[in-house]
């Protein structure tokens, strides 16, 4: 049970995004289908997002209603009987249940291959237990990257219940950023320079506005494969 846990730790680092100048076009939401992945991200440069577009992905309606109550279903029972842990106040996520899981029943495992076969290089090997990280509606996750040392190249994972942005700031240069919409039953995926270099983060309620628009940010799961280092 601790094995994934206990080696995703993750390095903090403090990402502040001072002068923000939105450059890309206005994202339509409220019913409103959204025709190109580009509106998903917005970013502090034309070029920065050109750059990354390769490595950071927003796939929406990755997965129906149904395979999301179908996760759900498997889910739950496990996660209730967990508290949401606020206390951790040096952690990088506050307001968190999770946990890990390797067996899933044949939907869910199917939900599962079609990320692994998207996101990941045919052969890469995966982190066997797949990543559950569920978010209290005030339940945020701060500026991060992942543990280099047992986590590879590739992040990619599914958001069931709640839209939320996703903010990507460069390591060492904290004016670089990206932020992505991420809707409820999207995928996402971060790969290389997007993965390494830049920490990422989930934003509070408070704090959710993508692009100028609101995003209300509720109760949130994650779901979340990974590959191992080379
Ligand atoms: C993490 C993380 C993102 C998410 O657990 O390290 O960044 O989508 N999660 O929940
Ligand atoms: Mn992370």
């Amino acid at each position: 049970m601790k094995l994934l846990l206990s080696v995703l730790k993750r390095t903090r680092k403090a990402a502040v995004c001072a002068s923000r100048q939105r450059c890309l076009s206005s994202c339509a939401r409220g019913g409103l289908i959204l025709l190109r992945d580009e509106a998903l991200i917005v970013g502090s440069s034309p070029e920065l997002v050109q750059r990354l577009c390769s490595q950071v992905e927003v796939r929406t309606g990755f997965i129906t209603e149904e395979e999301e109550g179908a996760l759900l279903r498997e889910l739950e029972p496990g996660l209730k009987k967990k508290r949401y842990e606020f206390d951790h106040w040096d952690d990088a996520i506050h307001g968190y249940r999770e946990t890990e899981r390797v067996r899933w029943e044949a939907a869910c495992e199917e939900v599962l291959n079609r990320v692994r076969s998207v996101a990941f290089p045919a052969g890469s090997p995966l982190l066997g237990p797949v990543h559950i990280l569920d978010l209290d509606k005030t339940g945020y996750i701060k500026a991060h990257v992942d543990s280099v040392k047992f986590c590879g190249n590739t992040i990619a994972g599914l958001s069931l219940l709640s839209d939320s942005i996703m903010r990507l700031v460069k390591q060492d240069a904290a004016s670089e950023w990206l932020d992505l919409l991420l809707p409820r039953r999207s995928l996402y995926i971060l790969r290389d320079e997007a993965r390494y270099n830049f920490t990422h983060e989930i934003l509070k309620d408070e704090e959710s506005v993508f692009n100028g628009q609101r995003v209300p940010r509720l109760r949130r799961i994650s779901v979340i494969c990974r590959n191992v280092p080379d």
